[in-house]
This record gives C-alpha cells, structure tokens and sequence, in this order.
C-alpha cells in the first residue's frame, strides 16, 4: 500500500510578511515576552461589585495605590522585581459591562468557555479532567471572571507583599476564588524531567528573545498572537469595539496534574517490550531527550548536549539530503508530543502548521519527585500558566482536539529517493502520550520502522499520567483595552450575580 502513495507536496517557501509595527506599550508582556522567573502565582478571580473591579483595573494600569503596574512588552533597563499581567472570561467582561453585542463578536470558542461541556469534550477534559472535578473554584466556569498572574524573577517574599496590596484593593469588589503557585525547576526543566522553554513561535514583530534561539521555520504573522494585525491567513482576528481588539489576545489557561510516578512505571515497563531504553522512550514520546536534544539532530543519544542555538534549528523533511529527512518518523515519531504539536515542515492534513501554533507561559508547580521518597508520589505536581493564541478555536482547540487526539493527519507520501521505505500515514496511532485521553482499551503509540509499516512496533495499553485540574479561556485585553474596561459606564454594568 506503501508503495502507491504520492510523493509529500513541497514545502511552501516562508510567505513574505508585511512589516506592521508592534505598540509594545500597548501590549500585555506575557503575549510576546518570556519573562524568564523563578516563581508565578495565579489568581482566579470572581468580580462581585463591578465599580470597584473596574476602580482596581484602573490602578493596575496605572500602577498606583500600592499596586504594582501591568506589565507591557515594553524594553525595560533593570529587570522588574514583579511581573503582572491580567486576563478576563467572556463572564468577567460582562461582569465589567461589557455589552451583549460586543460581546458576540469575540472568539466563539471563548464564549462557550472551558468547562462548557461541548468544549470539555471538544480538547479531552474528559474522565478525571472532566471540569466538574476542576479545583479551585473552576469547575463553575461562570463564577471565574478574571485570571491575574505575578511572576518574580528571585525572591518569592515579593509575592507575599504584592498579594497583601492585591487582597486590600480587592476588599468588597473581588473574590479570590483560589491562587495557584508555581515554581521554576532547575535547569528549565519540567515535570517527567525534560528541558522546556525550547520552542517557541518567533512572531513578527516581537520583541527578540533574550538568549537568540535559531530556528529553521518561518516568522508567524504578527496577527496569529495578537488581535488587529494580519494572520497567517491573511486576515485579521478582531472584534468589538476597537479598544477590546487591536493588541488584545487570548489564552486557555491550565492546571495540568503529573504523575510523575505513572511516567517513570510507564517507561519501565514499556521499553524493554519494544527493544529500547527506559530514556529512549522518553525521548520518543516527546520528540526530544530530556536533557533537549531533539530526536532529529540527536537520534541514538549520543550527543551531550547541543548548543542552546542548535536546540530548536531543526526540521523534519529534506527532499535533497536522505539522512537528515525524517517524513517517515523513523528518529522523531509523527505520534511524539512535539510534531503533534508544531508538525513544522512535516505534510499534514488541517492546514499548513504555521496556522496552528501556540505561545507557552507555563510553569512547574509542586516538588520535584523523589523516587527514594515514598510519599512523593503522592504530592502534586505538574504545569500551570497559559498557551497564547489569536484564536482559541483555530490554534489552542486545534491542536488539542486534531493533532494530538487523531492519528490521521499525517498525509501519505513517500520519501522520493526510496518509496518502498514506507508511508508517513501509518507510521502514527493513538493519541499524544501526554495529552491525549489515553486508557488502556485504546491507547497507543507507534514506534516506526523502515520499511513497510506492517513491521512497526506500537506501545499499548497505558493510561493517561496528565490530568486536567483546572482551567479557563481568558482574554488579555490591551492597556487601551484594559483603560476602555476601567472606564465603563456604571450604568451599562449589570448588577453583580
Ligand atoms: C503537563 C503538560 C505538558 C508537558 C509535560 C509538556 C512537555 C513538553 C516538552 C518537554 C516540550 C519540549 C520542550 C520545547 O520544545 O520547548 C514541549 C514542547 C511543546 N509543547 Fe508541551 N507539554 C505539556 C503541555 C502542552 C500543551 C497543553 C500544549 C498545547 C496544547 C503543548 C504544546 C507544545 C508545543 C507547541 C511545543 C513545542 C513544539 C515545537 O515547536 O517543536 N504542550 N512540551
């Protein structure tokens, strides 16, 4: 069957962007800027008296009354002491007065919201991640209205002193429903001990990353991150009115539980029966080692580790060089969690890949696991923080619900030089290792080999080890946007619920 298959369509050269200057003091700064910090902590908020909600947006932008100022993405000289940012539910908009019209024009994914069940089923928050089992006062998704987040570069006593301000402006306008806290864990790394913070989309007109990360793939339009630019569909993501559009942006915010435990058990267990190393499937799974080498440029491990510049300069095809072509998966699975979900130059169904990527603010939280202790296993740990997009529906929800739920988006085709290798399209099964909604009746994750896909190897049988704690669809507005919020006519507020 293989062998029939057509040849992958040709890449697209990188589309010549229209240079359209970024007002970074309009801008949130953790749409565009990596704030590179040691420790986050979130607010879920619930507005109870809408003029003094707008009456504290209004000091956050200003930074006064012992509050600190929203940070933009603006240069700054000295590193700030504390970062902020805030972020609002279709809820909370209403909440502030929002009107009902306006309101109709935004992302509909957001309107319908995280815990709707239709979304919920939509992205995999199914079984324990179903959202009526989310903590922290999420699963009643209308009673979360903003979500406000501090991160600190060193010193967490900062947190304290600026959640004490945050809590005496609050009095009488605003419930903390719960706060979340995150931790940096050395060495960039996250939960299950891989390097993060790799890959990110560069976006055009973005404020350069302080450590230069090359990259082999082209800029994503400006308008893919942030409402009122142009898109990598050559439209533009926007609404109304202009304030609430124009350098405003989206994120799903997510508690995402790990059990670290079930990860180490799943790699023992598992990796002897397909002839690898427990490490080896580590680095199959995610598409890269855990100390950062991605599969591609590192396939047997032997590599220390890569320069950072060497990190993310990868791709996965190369229709003039055999050795470094990858289509098939035989180094870097199409099925492992990093080309699920930025397939970059790899052929897929749903759209070139430039349409669906994602910013990652997201952050540890919880101990390292120990598996000397005992009771670590136990203790909770995972990732918080948002994944930035100009469309939930086309980018987050995409990702979620195409690429990492479905096998079937990896085209058929061949490696030009030699079609009896095999076929991409069945060099896939099952869902993101990570992600997915995985139980043991359906799980599964293909191990290529060449050749024909009859003489593939597959990992089955495993459960899910991510869970879905809590979370949220937000909108950041702009500092405009924020000052149009703060603005709002009393009387056009309905009265508080
Ligand atoms: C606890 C949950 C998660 C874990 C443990 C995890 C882990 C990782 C790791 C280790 C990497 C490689 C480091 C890097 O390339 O920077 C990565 C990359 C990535 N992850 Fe996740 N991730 C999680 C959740 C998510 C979610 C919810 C999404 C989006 C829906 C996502 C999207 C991505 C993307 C887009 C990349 C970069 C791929 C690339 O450009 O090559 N991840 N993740």
């Amino acid at each position: 069957m293989s062998n029939a298959s057509p040849p992958c369509p040709p890449v697209p050269d990188c589309p010549e962007l229209v240079d359209q200057p970024i007002t970074y003091s309009d801008v949130q700064g953790t749409i565009l800027r990596g704030y590179r910090v040691d420790h986050a902590r979130h607010f879920i908020l619930s507005i109870t008296q809408a003029a003094g909600a707008r009456a504290v947006i209004a000091a956050l932008v200003d930074g006064t009354g012992g509050l600190p100022r929203i940070t933009t993405a603006e240069r700054w000289a000295n590193k700030p002491d504390c970062f902020v940012n805030v972020a609002f539910t279709a809820t909370g908009l209403t909440q502030l007065g929002v009107a009902k019209e306006q309101l109709a024009t935004f992302d509909p994914s957001f309107l319908l919201g995280a815990t709707n069940a239709q979304t919920a089923q939509k992205v995999g928050d199914v079984n324990a991640s179903a959202p009526t089992n989310w903590i922290g006062g999420m699963a009643d998704g209308a009673a979360v209205h903003a979500v406000l987040s501090l991160w600190v570069h060193k010193n967490p006593e900062v947190l304290d002193r600026v959640t004490d301000a945050l809590t005496t402006a609050f009095a009488g306008c605003i419930t903390v429903l719960s706060t979340h806290d995150a931790t940096a864990l050395p060495d960039n790394q996250v939960h299950f001990g891989y390097r993060d913070n790799i890959a990110q989309p560069t976006v055009q007109g973005a404020p350069p990353r302080k450590r230069p990360m090359p990259d082999a793939q082209c800029e994503v339009p400006t308008g893919e991150f942030l409402l009122g630019y142009k898109n990598a569909s050559s439209g533009t993501y926007s609404q109304q009115p202009v304030e609430l559009s124009t350098n405003g942006s989206y994120a799903a915010f997510r508690i995402l539980e790990q059990d670290s435990k079930a990860f180490e058990d799943f790699l023992d267990t598992y990796a002897p029966a397909v002839g690898l190393t427990p490490e080896m499937l580590a680095a199959k799974v995610c598409g890269r080692w855990r100390n950062g080498n991605p599969l591609v440029l590192d396939p047997d491990g032997g590599i220390p580790c890569l320069p950072t510049e060497q990190l993310n300069d990868f791709h996965y095809r190369d229709d003039t060089h055999p050795a470094q072509d990858d289509r098939l998966g035989l180094m870097c699975p199409a099925g492992s969690h990093i080309r699920r979900t930025n397939p970059r130059d790899s052929a897929v169904q749903g759209g070139a890949p430039s349409i669906h990527r994602i910013v990652r603010r997201a952050m540890p939280y919880g101990p390292a696991y120990d598996p000397a202790d005992p009771q670590s296993a136990a203790t909770p740990r995972g990732l918080v923080g948002y994944f930035i997009n100009g469309s939930i529906f086309n980018q987050f929800e995409f990702l979620q619900s195409q690429w990492v739920q479905q096998a079937g988006f990896v085209m058929s085709c061949t490696q030009p030089w030699a079609p009896k290798n095999g076929n991409a399209h069945w060099n896939i099964s099952g869902e993101d290792v990570f992600l997915g909604v995985n139980t043991p009746a359906t799980s599964s994750f293909t191990l290529p080999v060449a050749g024909p896909a009859s003489g593939n190897k597959a990992v089955k049988g495993f459960s899910s080890m991510i869970t879905t704690r809590g979370g949220a669809y937000v909108f950041f507005p702009s500092i405009t946007g924020l000052r149009y919020l703060a603005a709002l006519p009393a009387a056009s507020a309905p009265p508080a619920s």
